[in-house]
Order: C-alpha cells, then sequence, then structure tokens
C-alpha cells in the first residue's frame, strides 16, 4: 500500500480507482475495435461455418465489453466514494456518451447476431449476407468503437473540468459524425455485397483502396498533431496580469487597476536605514564536491552550494546583494516562505528583471517571521535549483535562540550527475557523524530542497530512530503543544519545513532519507560509535490533528470574502512544443491558468483539489494559510499554517489565508518539472501592476 501524506485510504481509493479508469478505457477500446472489425467483415464470411463462428466469437465480445463496463462502473465507483468531483466528469460526460451506443448494439445487433450465431449449414445467401451487412446491424458496434476511442481521449488527453456543457458538445460530436459517416459508408458496403456480381469481385482492389485510405487517415492525424505542437509554443514576451481568465472567487470583480495603480516596484522593502545584517551572494559556477568524492559542476552562491547560511534575528533590517557572475545563466533570490513585500519576492518577470551576468539586485527586507526558510533562484528553477542556487535562511527569536540548543539544518537535495541521482543531505551522500553530549536539546532544521525522490511520486520520506521526537514548527510557524513521536516518517513537502526537537539521549539518534539508506545523518554521545537501525514503518507524521491549543483566525465554518477552488490534474498533451504528461489547474496551463483577484484585507477560502496522476507540492508566495480541512476532516490539532502544501492524488484540502500582503504573488507547484511545465497560477491584488515581462524575449524564465 502506498504511504500518502496521511495514513489515509481515500488517496488509495482514488488512485486505484483512476488507474483503473484510465487502463479500462484501453481495454474497452481493444475489445470494441476488435468487435467493430469482425462486425464489419460478417457478411464477407464465405461459408455458414465461419459465419457462424464469426458471429459467436462477436457475441463473446460483446460479453467480454460488458464485463469490462461493469468493473469500469466499480472503479469511477471508488472514485466517488472519494468525493463526487474525483469522477463528476465520468458520470456526466464520458459514460453517457460510452452508454447510449451500447444501448443501440443491445437494440439493433445483439438479436441479429444471434440469428446469426445459431444459424444452420444452408448456403450464405443474398438475403443472409445482406441482414449482415445492414447499417443498422453494424453501424451500432461501429459507432461503439469510436465512442471507447473518444472515452481514450477522455481518459488521457480531454480530463474535462466543469462546467461541462463544452465538453459533452466536443466529446459527442465526433461519435455523431461517425455515425453519418459510417451509415453513409456502410450502405454502399451492403450494395457491394448484395451485389450480383459480388463473388467476382476483386480482394487486390479492396485492399489497395484500404491502404490508400489508412495513408490520408495517417497524414491528416500527424499534420493535426504538428500543428497542435507548434500552437503549445508560448509566445515571446507576455506578462504575468495580461490574461483574461481571471477568477473572483464570488466576490465583486476588481480589476489590475491600470491608471492609478500601485506597480509592484512600489511595494518595495525599506529603502532607507543601516541593515542589521548584511549579506553579499554572488552567483557562479563551481565545482562542489559530495561526501561520496562525487564532483558536482554546480551553480552557486558564493562558490558553495548550499549556499551559505543566512541566519538573522526576527525584526532585523536584512539586506542581501547578489552579483551575478555566472556568464550563461541569470539570477535572482526568492525567500521561500518568507512573506516579504512584493518587490522584495525575487520572482522574475513578476517582481524583477532577472540580474543578468555582470548585474546586481539588492535585496531589502525585515525578517517579521521566526523560523526555517530557504532562498532560491526564481529563474530557470528547474534547472537552476537542481543544480545548486538554494541556502537556508534561519530566522532567530529576537532575544535568540533556547541556551544550549544545538541546531542542524538539513537540506534533503537531489543531486544530478550524467548516470546517477545522488539523495543527499547538502553535499552528505554518505553517512555523518555528529558528537553531542546527552541532556543537550537538538533542533533538526529538515528542509526539502529538491522534488521527490525520481523513484517516487510520494512527498520526500525522512525517518528519525533512536528517541522520540517532537515537530516544534511547520513551514516557520511554532507548533502549540506538540507531542512525542516515535520512529515518525515524515513526509516532507517540497519546499516545505519541518522543526524537529528532542533532547539528546544516552544514546544515537538516526536521521534517514529513505532514498537513501546509506546517507544521513548519526547524533552521539562522544566515544559512541554505533548506529541506530532504520525503522521505516513508523506512523507517518500527519499535521491535520497534532499539538493542541492556539488560536484560530478562522476555521472551516467561517464566512469567506472569496472562495476558490483549484482543480488539479493532468494530460497527455504538448507544452511549449513538447509533449508531456502536462499538469493542469482548472483545466488549463500557465499562462491559461486563472489568475486569483483579491482585495486588501479579504478572508480567502482555497480548496485544492488533486485528481491527477501526481502529488503536488502547492506553494503560495507571500502569505501563509491556515489549513482548514482535508477531505472533509477538519484540521484539529494546533493551527497548521503551511507556504508549501503537499496534495496528493484523492486529496481534497481547504485553506484559508488573509490577504494582508499587497502585490502579484506566484502560486505554483514546487515540483520544479511541472512547475516547469505550466503548473503556475498568480494570486492578484485589486491595483496592483507589474511593469515585467516573461518569455524567451526577455531576461525572464520564472518557471
Ligand atoms: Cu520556492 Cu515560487 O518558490
Ligand atoms: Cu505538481
Amino acid at each position: 500500500m502506498p504511504r500518502g501524506a496521511h495514513p489515509s485510504y481515500v488517496g488509495v481509493m482514488f488512485e486505484v480507482g483512476e488507474n483503473a479508469d484510465g487502463i479500462l478505457a484501453g481495454v474497452l477500446f481493444l475489445i470494441w475495435l476488435s468487435a467493430a472489425i469482425l462486425a464489419t467483415r460478417l457478411a464477407w464470411r464465405p461459408t455458414p461455418e465461419a459465419l457462424r463462428k464469426s458471429a459467436r466469437r462477436l457475441l463473446r465480445l460483446l460479453v467480454a465489453a460488458l464485463v469490462v463496463l461493469v468493473v469500469k462502473c466499480v472503479a469511477i465507483g471508488l472514485m466517488l466514494a472519494v468525493d463526487w468531483i474525483f469522477a463528476d466528469n465520468r458520470v456526466i460526460v464520458q459514460m453517457p456518451l460510452l452508454l447510449l451506443p451500447m444501448l443501440a448494439v443491445a437494440i439493433w445487433t445483439v438479436p441479429g447476431l444471434r440469428a446469426l450465431a445459431d444459424r444452420d449449414d444452408a448456403p450464405v445467401d443474398v438475403e443472409t449476407r445482406s441482414a449482415a451487412a445492414d447499417p443498422r446491424f453494424v453501424v451500432p458496434v461501429q459507432v461503439t468503437a469510436v465512442a471507447t476511442v473518444i472515452g481514450v481521449y477522455f481518459a488521457y488527453v480531454s480530463r474535462p473540468v466543469p462546467s461541462y456543457v463544452d465538453d459533452i458538445a466536443t466529446h459527442a460530436a465526433p461519435i455523431l459524425l461517425s455515425v453519418v459517416v459510417l451509415w453513409f459508408w456502410q450502405g454502399r458496403r451492403l450494395r457491394v455485397v448484395t451485389a450480383t456480381d459480388f463473388a467476382r469481385r476483386g480482394r487486390r482492389a479492396r485492399a489497395l483502396r484500404a491502404t490508400a485510405q489508412a495513408a490520408v487517415v495517417v497524414l491528416v492525424v500527424a499534420a493535426g498533431i504538428t500543428y497542435v505542437a507548434q500552437s503549445s509554443r508560448l509566445p515571446d514576451r507576455m506578462t504575468m496580469t495580461s490574461h483574461d481568465n481571471v477568477d473572483y472567487g464570488g466576490g465583486p470583480s476588481i480589476g489590475h487597476g491600470g491608471h492609478g495603480g500601485t506597480s509592484v516596484d512600489d511595494l518595495r522593502g525599506p529603502q532607507t536605514g543601516k541593515p542589521n545584517k548584511a549579506f553579499t551572494l554572488t552567483a557562479k559556477n563551481a565545482t562542489i564536491r559530495l561526501s561520496s568524492g562525487t564532483e558536482i559542476k554546480a551553480l552557486t552562491y558564493n562558490g558553495q552550494s548550499p549556499g551559505p547560511e543566512l541566519r538573522v534575528r526576527e525584526g532585523d533590517l536584512v539586506e542581501v546583494t547578489l552579483h551575478n557572475e555566472i556568464p550563461d545563466e541569470n539570477v535572482t533570490i526568492h525567500w521561500h516562505g518568507l512573506d516579504v513585500p512584493n518587490g522584495e519576492d525575487g520572482v522574475a518577470g513578476a517582481t524583477q528583471n532577472a540580474v543578468e551576468p555582470g548585474g546586481s539586485f539588492t535585496y531589502r527586507f525585515i525578517a517579521e517571521q521566526v523560523g526555517t526558510f530557504w532562498y532560491h533562484t526564481h529563474q530557470n528553477p528547474l534547472e537552476a535549483i537542481r543544480r545548486g542556487l538554494f541556502g537556508a535562511l534561519i530566522v532567530e527569536p529576537r532575544d535568540g535562540p533556547p541556551p544550549g540548543e544545538r541546531d542542524f539544518v538539513v537540506q534533503a537535495h537531489e543531486w544530478r550527475t550524467p548516470d546517477d541521482n545522488i539523495v543527499s543531505f547538502g553535499t552528505s551522500d554518505t553517512l555523518q557523524r555528529q558528537e553531542v553530549a546527552p541532556g543537550t536539546p537538538v533542533r533538526l532544521r529538515l528542509i526539502n530542497t529538491d522534488n521527490n525522490p525520481s523513484t517516487d511520486s510520494r512527498p520526500r520520506a525522512l525517518t528519525i530512530n533512536g528517541t522520540p521526537v517532537r515537530v516544534a514548527a511547520i513551514d516557520g510557524v511554532d507548533v502549540n503543544g506538540p507531542t512525542p513521536l516515535t520512529d515518525p516518517r515524515f513526509g516532507l513537502a517540497t519546499g516545505g519545513r519541518y522543526d524537529v526537537t528532542f533532547t539528546m539521549p544516552a544514546g544515537p539518534v538516526r536521521l534517514t532519507d529513505l532514498a537513501n539508506r546509506d546517507g544521513g545523518l548519526v547524533l552521539a554521545p562522544p566515544g559512541d560509535t554505533s548506529t541506530p537501525k532504520i525503522v521505516d514503518d513508523g506512523d507517518q507524521f500527519d499535521p491535520l490533528s497534532y499539538g493542541s491549543g492556539g488560536s484560530r483566525p478562522f476555521d472551516a465554518g467561517s464566512s469567506y470574502d472569496r472562495s476558490f477552488t483549484q482543480l488539479l490534474d493532468d494530460r497527455l498533451s504538448f507544452y511549449n512544443g513538447g509533449l508531456h504528461l502536462v499538469p493542469i489547474i482548472n483545466g488549463h496551463s500557465f499562462p491559461n491558468t486563472p489568475t486569483l483577484m483579491v482585495r486588501m484585507d479579504d478572508v480567502v477560502k482555497v480548496r485544492i483539489v488533486n485528481r491527477s496522476h501526481q502529488n503536488h507540492p502547492m506553494h503560495l508566495h507571500g502569505h501563509h494559510a491556515l489549513v482548514l480541512s482535508r477531505n472533509g476532516v477538519r484540521a484539529t490539532g494546533s493551527p497548521w499554517w503551511i507556504d508549501s502544501l503537499d496534495v496528493i492524488p484523492g486529496e481534497i484540502y481547504e485553506i484559508g489565508f488573509k490577504a494582508d500582503n499587497p502585490g502579484l504573488w506566484m502560486d505554483h507547484c514546487h515540483n520544479l518539472d511541472h512547475a516547469a511545465n505550466g503548473m503556475v497560477m498568480h494570486l492578484a491584488y485589486e491595483g496592483v501592476t507589474s511593469p515585467y515581462e516573461l518569455g524567451r524575449g526577455t531576461p525572464n524564465q520564472p518557471e
């Protein structure tokens, strides 16, 4: 049983249903294709015996199709049992279009077919042949085969989202068209089969014609695919606020502001005042060495990756000057999880132009939140973060960390070499040991700076063995009343952070990324050389009910100024010229994804539904959101505030946030390959505009 972000059966039910539904769409197509071929040829069977045999085979195929259909209904039922929204498109669009032609088969084909199957050895005469070639008898089977093609298209390509009116039309149209075309075609065949010279008609001529027809079909399809691939190319220049797909979440419609709007350039941090902490980060090429000795040609800040740890105090005015010395790469810095003013957010093409080789940019902001954050480039991130343009950003409490606390920052990352993916903590891909005296308070700051392990579609799984631990903070927000967890498994969302604390026991403690069991971190008392065993079947940590106390400014029952739904799915299609399993939000990829429009001080609810094949760690910039519920179960533990939320297939999260940080904010999946394939949308405040552009014709490729 796959393990999700929580020990729940809903994800499994959905995935079993979804995968079975997709496979069965293919199986139905194969069965009905065979059936259609058999039915079409029935009138050409030369002997009574051959005719009878074919009719019987066809009947058996129809029975098989019925059985598969029933199983498909069960698969759909599984999804519906999780929630109506997971399969409403099957119920409304897909099934009627399959069932109607099948009904026609039952009414018009089956009786005649049974007669043919029970036929005696009388010679096959014109009458029999014309019954077997009658359009009313054959076309229902052929049309059902066409409907199953549409079923496959539905399951893997079109993936309709509400409202379904236009989808019913686009999916029904080819089926209706096929009725007309096939009726006409079959009518001609009927005339051939009943013609007096039927027996003399050449096979060769027919084969030749069929080949010519097939060639035309192949050509048309190839031209169509080329056209679709070409037209999926993104424009050379676009802005983040130009798209027309605007979602007001049921609130009053508002605009980006045009005249008199606020530019993101006006939403900067304090531009005057002496910084309490000033850093310089210079982006450069460097070769870094992992603990195993493997060398990585990395993109780095200051020649190291992970980049320098930036450690500041709550309330500090922080100034970071970025220089770019990488000859062929533009760079920015985004402060992941820190809700800085919009103009400091470091998103190329939204809040600034990416820094070109030789250029500089200075970020200034006040560190208002305490906790574990990280920074990374927001230019070409799929490539550039993976190759090393990231580091940790730690904000300590105003009065300093708890006395005597040992603090370890762990950045779970995967380094790519031409022949390997190396799962590491920072640059450590082999087991590391650190001495810690028993009784010492310890804080492990776990950061997932990568996607999920390449072999696994689940959140990154980390275990801690050797002592019970508490989760003291999630995404830079303290947890109230954390309770001890023994041998926990942490499914850490991409971009997400857990602060885990414990008091050093008399024996060793081990932190492991289950994707690299030979690596990890062992904390051991001085002189202790033992290593705890990995326990990997412990309970999955579930923040939904973890901890206690603390207050919620709003909950699942509150009323909201705006409520949005993000329906996450994926489809096999072209994006920017390439064929991918393209992730989609409400049926679209960037730049056609919806822009969520809000007004300052709105209280906003977002319902995130994952009915795709992959998990999506959704990351909203500039805000922390409170988890309200998951699959209808209210959050009960400590308030669970997030900036990075892993949503696995079959899950529905409701989150709420206050619109209190004006700007133009990214809201995207942090699996960077998904973001690069268009799983990106924006949260826009009324009246905020951006002068920046993105696309091949600009310096900016934010994803
Ligand atoms: Cu960590 Cu938009 O990113
Ligand atoms: Cu994703």
